[in-house]
């Protein structure tokens, strides 16, 4: 079963067994993670779920479509490096460590 930490602004760290969580963003809903409203739900449509992978797990993640990396730039006017939508990132036994950064706003 893989480990998922989210980290807030703060420091503050949550380590999460992500069971059968089909996506990162259901495993942080889950688990009340502040600073993830997902408010679409995973539709792609509201870019309130993004977060930031560090530079050792960006290329271990599937790349992000075109889709999402637009949403993303609609939202905030650029897509910086390691930005997800975390809604789009299928949680896997080889996303077993992972950890991502909540940013300071979502957008
Ligand atoms: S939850 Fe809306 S785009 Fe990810």
């Amino acid at each position: 079963m893989p480990q998922i930490t989210f980290i807030q602004p703060d420091g503050r760290r949550q380590v999460l067994e992500a069971a059968d969580a089909p996506t990162v963003m259901h495993l942080a809903i889950r688990h009340d993670v502040a600073g993830l409203p997902a408010e679409c739900g995973g539709q792609l449509a509201c870019a309130t779920c993004m977060v930031d992978v560090p530079p050792g797990w960006r290329d271990r993640l599937p790349p992000a479509s075109p889709d999402e990396q637009d949403m993303i730039e609609d939202t905030i006017g650029s897509v910086p490096e390691g930005r997800r939508l975390c809604c789009q990132v299928a949680v896997t036994p080889a996303l077993d460590g992972l950890e991502v950064a909540v940013p300071e706003t979502q957008g």
